[in-house]
């Protein structure tokens, strides 16, 4: 048997047992973002801390924490807890009703949100909460179309995936969803032949602008932007953008949408990555880290404006399981897990270390482009 240097779980499947989930899968399985029969999974059948097991016993780091999202990793024995307290108590209840678990997780979370971003809207996942998000932005405004970068990703369902700025997009672009897609700042391969960080934000400031311009600000409802891109490619916001773009929403009565999905929860060593940048949005997005995926959960923190739109009006929108009791029982545990242990301290400190700054220095993500004197500036490319 494999040795478990964390303390974790042994395997719990044995190789016949492997085997077969593994024939299942493929007869029956249907995988995402994926060519399904060139596909060749590996069964994973266990998982402790940061490690996985394998069919075969052999142990593995976890090192993209599963899809970026086990920020407290595997198997954190208050959070299994805490699911099985809930699961004796009550498994399910409908969202209509009020239920202490996700009562707690709403304050838990709002709590540690920016600025008064003080009322939870809860989905299952991170592209629901973006396509709420929206829908909050288009009735609160009453115009239609978002804005969002190129080299992002928002999710995987029809609108979350037009927004997304990356070539996943393409196969299901219906080009009828109101997306407009405008160039980040990238400092790797800059599309304003930008040849410093501050050149690079107020160049792309100035595209974003001129593209509100054109696009006709009345017809904006939002801009939607990761604090911190993650999928498309992880690349920092040079000085002064976050806040700019926050100036551009003001000035034209724009809706900004934080997609902090991939960036929250600790992963950037503050509870939310806007919070590196000074900035608060008017909607922020989450999932995956808010309960690190043991129960599916995402959500939408609305700020008092776009709340009070829906006080009196019904908002057109909901969820079967919108604060699952399950999910919200994972979010309390795993929130108050990270903050007993330290846990988005200990991430700042670790990016302080790689990055030769000291935990506390603002900003605590680590530049990756700060290695050369210039960042490459190699203009236009492929992504
Ligand atoms: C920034 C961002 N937004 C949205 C999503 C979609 O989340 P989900 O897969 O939970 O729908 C992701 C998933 O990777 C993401 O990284």
């Amino acid at each position: 048997m494999t040795s478990t240097i964390d303390g974790g779980a042994p395997p719990q499947l044995d190789a016949e047992g492997a085997q077969r989930a593994y024939d299942l899968d493929r007869r029956h399985v249907f995988h995402s973002w994926s060519a399904q029969d060139l596909l060749d999974p590996m069964v994973i059948s266990a998982a402790s801390g940061s490690y996985v097991w394998d069919g075969n016993g052999k142990k593995y780091l976890d090192f993209s924490s599963q899809l970026v999202n086990t920020n407290i990793g595997h198997q954190h024995p208050a959070v299994v807890a805490a699911i099985a307290e809930q699961a004796a108590k009550l498994c399910t209840i409908a969202p209509s009703y009020v239920n202490d678990a996700r009562s707690e997780a709403a304050r838990l979370i709002s709590e540690r949100t920016p600025g008064e971003l003080n009322k939870i809207f809860f989905t299952n996942g991170g592209a629901d909460a973006n396509e709420h998000a929206v829908r909050m932005a288009r009735l609160h405004t009453g115009r239609q179309k978002v804005l969002s970068a190129y080299r992002s990703y928002h999710g995987g369902t029809q609108l979350a995936v037009n927004l997304t700025g990356d070539p996943r997009r393409w196969a299901s672009d219906s080009a009828s969803t109101g997306a407009v897609h405008f160039f980040p700042p990238y400092l790797y391969r800059t599309a304003f032949h930008s040849t410093t960080e501050e050149e690079e934000s107020s160049r792309a400031l100035e595209h974003l602008e001129q593209l509100i311009a054109y696009e006709g600000p009345a017809t904006i409802a939002a801009i939607i932007l990761e604090s911190i891109p993650g999928t498309a490619g992880i690349y920092l916001p040079p000085p002064g953008y976050l806040q700019g773009v926050r100036e551009l929403c003001d000035r034209y009565g724009i809706i900004f949408i934080a997609d902090e999905v991939m960036s929250g929860f600790g992963r950037t060593g503050k509870w939310f990555a806007v919070e590196h940048f000074d900035v608060v949005p008017d909607l922020l997005t989450f999932a995956k880290g808010v309960n690190s995926g043991y129960v599916p959960m995402g959500g939408v923190a609305i700020s008092p404006e776009i709340a009070a739109t829906f006080g009196t009006r019904v908002y057109p929108g909901g969820l079967t399981y919108s604060g699952h009791p399950l999910a919200a029982a994972a979010a309390i545990a795993t929130i108050n897990a990270m903050e007993d242990e330290g846990m988005v301290e200990h991430a700042a400190e670790l990016a302080a270390r790689s990055s030769g700054r000291r935990s506390g220095d603002s900003p605590t993500v680590t530049r990756p482009w700060a290695k050369s004197a210039a960042p490459e500036c190699s203009g236009p490319s492929n992504w």
